[in-house]
């Protein structure tokens, strides 16, 4: 039988990123090829509030959905006639953000008459890893976002199994507070990152976090920095602040790594979603490959981490491959967490 090539319009804009990409995969393959990505941040749009305005970022989408798909057809040298697949994030997120993504996909589909699929941002996030490693199955997933703070275990491309999860904060939001604090600007993952590099990450101690198992908590550690603030305010050095939380915080992350290494036999590890750009994440787990503790460590490139359509048109590809397609009538949700054990 000869192979089938699909071309897929995939959207992305469940939260404050507006992303469009056009990816290109064959019916004999397991991931598509990136043909081109475009992705609109709202940065701007959010800093003067330090946090998402779910209205105005709604809004943003809106206006910069088609100057994206614009962008990225050009590039890809496709018109919409030529798109075989039409993609977009349906959950979880902002309800008015992923409307816009969504529909947008569910017009295009109706129009040109060609099948639409319906993408989780989480197993999007998953499977990102998919565009540029190919990690040996069975291996561990940190999925560490703004979001959601997850840890799987991936058997396949479309097998994965939640076998931890954050019972509070996601481990990005604790980042993104935990700079708020500091007075950092937004989003505070990345400065926080920054300043954390001239700091003494063994300045400042925090306590060890009393979860059993697989789960975690990030909410005490926060509560922490803000009791620290409240006892030594401007007496602290800000850079050794920021070093020794993101210790904390880290310490808690990668602890449950290595737990669920252990309790599933396992040597490899991806990381994914925002905090996947952290440098010192990055360092920690090149340090525990060298001890010799994994085999291998994977992460997107950066701009793979952050949300992006690229990863969203992976999960449609490999949705494609099953012909599990959605109906014109799916709706969007909203924080419905998928069910353990759940396929992509
Ligand atoms: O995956 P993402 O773009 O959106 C969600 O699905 O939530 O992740 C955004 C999160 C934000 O909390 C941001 O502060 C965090 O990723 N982030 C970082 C870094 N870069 C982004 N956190 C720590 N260090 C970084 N370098
Ligand atoms: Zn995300």
């Amino acid at each position: 039988m000869s192979k089938q090539i699909v071309h897929i319009l995939a959207f992305e804009s469940s939260c404050d990123d507006t992303s469009v990409a056009v990816l290109r995969g064959s019916s004999g393959g397991e991931v598509p090829e990136v043909l081109s990505v475009a992705v609109q941040s709202q940065d701007e749009v959010h800093q003067k509030f330090g946090g998402v305005v779910p209205e105005l970022a709604s809004r943003a989408h809106l206006k910069n959905l088609i100057p994206c798909t614009r962008k990225v057809l050009h590039e890809s040298g496709l018109g919409f006639s030529d798109i075989d697949l039409f993609a977009a994030t349906h959950r979880p997120g902002l309800v008015g953000c992923l409307l816009i993504g969504h529909s947008g996909a569910k017009a295009l589909s109706f129009l040109f008459d060609r099948p639409l699929v319906s993408c989780h941002h989480i197993h999007s996030h998953l499977q990102s890893i998919f565009l540029e490693h190919s990690p040996t199955f069975p291996f561990l997933t940190a999925v560490v976002s703004g979001g959601h703070t997850s840890l799987y275990v991936v058997r396949s491309f479309d097998d994965f199994e939640e076998v931890g999860v954050t019972l509070d904060d996601a481990l990005g939001e604790a980042f993104d507070k935990g700079a708020k604090l500091l007075g950092l600007g937004f989003p505070g993952g990345p400065e926080l990152d920054r300043l954390a590099q001239s700091g003494d990450s063994g300045r400042y101690r925090f306590g060890r976090v009393k979860v059993a198992g697989l789960d975690f908590s990030f909410s005490g550690l926060k509560s922490e920095l803000q009791r620290l603030f409240q006892r030594e305010g401007e007496a602290l050095d800000r850079a050794d602040v920021a070093a020794s939380y993101q210790s904390a915080l880290l310490d808690h992350l990668l602890q449950r790594v290595e737990l669920a290494l252990t309790q599933f036999g396992l040597r490899e590890v991806a990381i994914v979603g925002g905090v996947a750009r952290n440098s010192e994440l990055r360092k920690r787990l090149a340090s525990l490959m060298e001890s010799g503790s994994l085999r291998a460590w994977y992460a997107p490139s950066p701009q793979f981490c952050t949300d992006n359509a690229a990863m969203v048109g992976v999960s449609a590809f490999r949705k494609w491959k099953r012909k599990e397609f959605s109906s014109l009538f799916e709706d969007v949700g909203s924080t419905r967490r998928p069910a353990r054990g759940s396929r992509g």
